[in-house]
């Protein structure tokens, strides 16, 4: 039980009281369902001129889908300069230097990245197989490192990274990026508020529906072992005959990838973690099954887990729910719903709201309830106690609800970035660093565990480690 009563009754006199007064707030407008919507501020972020020689110089290493997407995000940050990419097919490689330039340095070997003294960081966005790899190779050369999600493919890969991301005192971030959205840090502020009481269940998914969803992405018609380095692509994993479906579609096959718990359970704890500071479950059990993508992939097309948070001094323990489905039947979707004693906050991409409704101290009597079933006597009686006992039971209180939404050309990705050249400029810390990294992707890899072992799993959510 944590005791925020003086900070809780603040924020729900700021939330409601001002909220309730509609007319009192500009931007406040008031929704179909009648709850209150108020647009969230987007942080300022001064613009800043960096000479030529105080350029952050970056590479993106993994020139596929999100290192493009990271690619474009990481240039509109001041003072950041994309110097060179890697890839190991020639038609990304080609298209990088379509957007970026001709004098884009391009290369299928990431150690002629590393081996530049003029490149200060580099973006890991490979296939999760060689996160590892990369991040470590990459801050041992000196390098600053943004590594996508999952930090880890397997989770005994995640003691190194943490160990040398301390060693090397490099800035290492993680790519899930709502951990720096707006609505996550407004989550997370209404959270610590203490407006739901204490926090007993959070429900959460990602469902998606369609091929594209379930990975079943382009494979180019000129994919062939001359333009793709099949060799290299392989890294750890074992040696099989160049597969175009096994390279572009790498997230099917355990050998590369992770999953659905890698690929998205993680993005799901990482917001999850920022909001409630917790460092994770404790023990774990995932369920699932492969249903409708059956092209070969040895990974499930759903995938659903339990996990039992313990009490911290940040919350109280609770019980994880958490499901992703590519079979959804009604367009996907996502949410995250932390459940309180005292209302609910609702997390989506873009949006946060918070709906209250606290448990009545008072029991009540009548309705479906056997008092009615007491005689008229012990009726007339038990009425009486009551009212002795609680006198000042007070009806239900009926709450509007409030939700704060992003502003229409707000960019997640941006700001996370941001936080990490800010790492990089300005020494500020990282929340997504590699411990905070290794609590997200260690329940999502130790739910896959759970799954193809069918065990329950236990962790360690303090050092981050399975408990064998
Ligand atoms: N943060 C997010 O929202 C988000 C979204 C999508 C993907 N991701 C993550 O980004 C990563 C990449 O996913 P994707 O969808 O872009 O995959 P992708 O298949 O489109 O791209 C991966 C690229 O990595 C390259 N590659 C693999 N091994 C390499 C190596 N050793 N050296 C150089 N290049 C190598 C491949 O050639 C490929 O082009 C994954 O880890 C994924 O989980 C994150």
């Amino acid at each position: 039980m944590i005791s925020k009563k003086s900070s809780r009754r603040g924020f729900i006199k700021k939330a409601f009281g001002s909220a309730l007064a509609t007319a009192a707030l500009p931007t406040v407008l008031l929704g179909n369902d009648k709850r209150n919507v108020v647009e969230l501020e987007a942080p300022h972020h001064p613009e800043k001129n960096y000479a030529a020689n105080d350029q952050v110089n970056v590479a993106v290493i993994g020139m596929g889908i999100m290192g493009f997407n990271n690619a474009e995000t990481t240039v509109q940050i001041p003072g950041v300069k994309l110097v060179a990419a890697c890839d190991l097919y020639s038609g990304r490689l080609e298209h990088a230097k379509e957007v970026y330039g001709k004098e884009l340095f391009t290369t299928k070997n990431y150690k002629e990245i590393l081996d530049r003294k003029d490149i200060d960081a580099v973006i890991i966005a490979t296939s999760d197989h060689w996160h590892d790899r990369i991040s470590i190779d990459a801050m041992n050369k000196g390098k600053h490192v943004y590594c996508e999600k999952p930090m880890v493919h397997h989770l005994d890969e995640g003691e190194a990274v943490i160990a040398t991301q301390k060693k090397t005192g490099k800035v290492f971030q993680v790519g899930s990026q709502r951990v720096s959205s707006i609505v996550t840090l407004k989550a997370k502020e209404i959270f610590e508020s203490g407006i739901i009481g204490d926090l007993v269940l959070v429900e959460t998914w990602n469902d998606r529906q369609g091929p594209n969803g379930a990975w079943q992405y382009s494979i180019p018609t000129d994919a062939n072992a001359g333009t793709v380095d099949w060799d290299s692509f392989l890294g750890d994993a074992p040696k099989i005959a160049y597969d175009p479906v096994r390279f572009f579609r790498w997230r099917n096959y355990q050998d590369y990838g992770t999953g659905m718990a890698g690929d998205l359970f993680v993005h799901l704890f990482s917001a999850l973690h920022a909001i409630t500071s917790s460092k994770g479950p404790n023990r774990i059990y995932a369920s699932g099954g492969l249903r409708y993508y059956k092209d070969g992939r040895d990974v499930p097309d759903i995938m659903t887990s339990i996990h039992d948070y313990p009490a911290t001094d940040k919350h109280s323990a609770f019980n994880l729910q958490m499901r992703v489905n590519f079979v959804d039947g009604n367009h996907g979707g996502e949410r995250l719903r932390l459940v309180g004693s005292e209302g609910i906050i609702t997390v989506g991409w873009s949006s946060v709201r918070v709906d209250r409704s606290p448990t009545p101290k008072a029991p009540g009597y009548g309705g479906w309830d056997s008092f009615n079933t007491f005689s008229e006597a012990q009726q007339k009686e038990y009425e009486k106690w009551y009212k002795a006992k609680f006198p000042a039971a007070k009806p239900k209180m009926i709450d509007p609800g409030m939700e704060f939404k992003e502003p229409e050309n707000y960019n997640t990705n941006v700001d996370h970035h941001l936080a990490f050249y800010n790492g990089i400029r300005e020494g500020k810390p990282i929340v997504e660093d590699a411990l905070f990294s290794m609590r997200a992707a260690g329940p999502a890899l130790a739910s896959n565990k759970s799954y193809f072992e069918k065990k329950i799993i236990n962790w360690d959510p303090e050092t981050a480690k399975l408990i064998s």
